[in-house]
């Protein structure tokens, strides 16, 4: 496989992707060439056949502490406007299959945004996420703002964006911005996102995608929309070789054997 500097790419499952964000001396700070090799490594198995889900992480002590300031920090608005600076950040939301962001430490700025991008979030008990860009005189600029809204409401989006205040993982799965917090253990939150993985992996990888594509709807359209967009998808899936499979496994009361077509 290709060869990063700033993340670490490897199959712990047969159909299971699992990056690591691997800057460890900036506390995976994302820097421009980071995100060049995230979105190369996730747009692979984003194509590959063979993989069902990614799983993304960053270290212990931080899945990563925000966009890299002192890369940031001598940028005009000529700059940042011309280089369209964070608009290749969104590629991530737009993969087709499941991301599972598994959270240790700091989730931090742009950190807590690219776990927002991610479709399940799983936090250690260590997890920290905000958004404190308001304390370097700016606003988050990788969808933190728009997606906490979406996830957490109004009043406690604002006290995140306006004061810079951090949460706990605690906080945060009673908020709803992650799915669950694992039980404590050095890399327990990754084991369990990759079991995750491996869980989604098993099943159809047209149903799979499918269905994040129907859940990721329900945040653009109306309800009127979104339902009937809903049931669209779904009539449609009566035109693939897994629903023939998995409806006729249940009623023989065997296993199905999903063939991805
Ligand atoms: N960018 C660049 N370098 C960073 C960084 C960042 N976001 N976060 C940490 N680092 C670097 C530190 O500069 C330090 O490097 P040196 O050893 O060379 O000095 C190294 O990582 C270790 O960090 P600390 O010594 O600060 O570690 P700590 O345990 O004392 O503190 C922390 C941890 C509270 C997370 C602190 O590092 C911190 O506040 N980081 C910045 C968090 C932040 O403001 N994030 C938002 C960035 S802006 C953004 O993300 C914009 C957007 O919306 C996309």
């Amino acid at each position: 496989g290709t060869q990063y500097e700033n993340i670490l790419v490897s199959r712990p499952e047969p159909n299971v992707v699992l990056v690591t964000l691997n800057r460890p001396k900036a506390l995976n700070a994302l820097n421009s060439a980071l995100f060049k090799e995230l979105n190369k490594a996730l747009a692979e198995a984003d194509q590959d056949d063979s993989v069902g889900a990614m799983v993304l992480t960053g270290s212990e002590k931080a899945f990563a502490a925000g966009a890299d300031i002192k890369e940031m920090k001598d940028k005009t608005y000529s700059d940042v406007y011309k280089n369209k600076f964070l608009e290749n950040w969104s590629e991530i939301a737009n993969l087709r299959k499941p991301v599972i962001a598994a959270v240790s430490g700091f989730a931090l700025g742009g950190g807590c945004e690219l776990a927002l991008m991610c479709d399940i979030i799983l936090a250690s008990p260590t997890a920290k996420f905000g958004q404190p860009e308001i304390n370097l005189g700016v606003i988050p600029g990788g969808g933190g703002s728009q997606r906490l809204a979406h996830t957490i409401g109004k009043s406690k989006t604002m006290e995140l964006v306006l004061t810079g205040r951090n949460i706990n993982a605690e906080e945060a799965e009673r908020w709803g911005i992650v799915s669950r917090v694992v039980g404590e253990g050095e890399g327990q939150v990754v084991k369990e996102a990759l079991s995750v993985a491996k869980l989604i992996a098993s099943k159809s990888q047209i149903a799979v995608q499918a269905g994040k594509e129907v859940v990721n709807a329900a945040y653009e359209l109306s309800l009127e929309e979104g339902l009937r967009f809903e049931r669209r998808i779904f009539h449609g899936l009566f035109a693939t070789n897994d629903q023939k499979e998995g409806m006729a496994a249940f009623a023989e009361k065997r296993k199905p054997n999903f063939t991805h077509s």
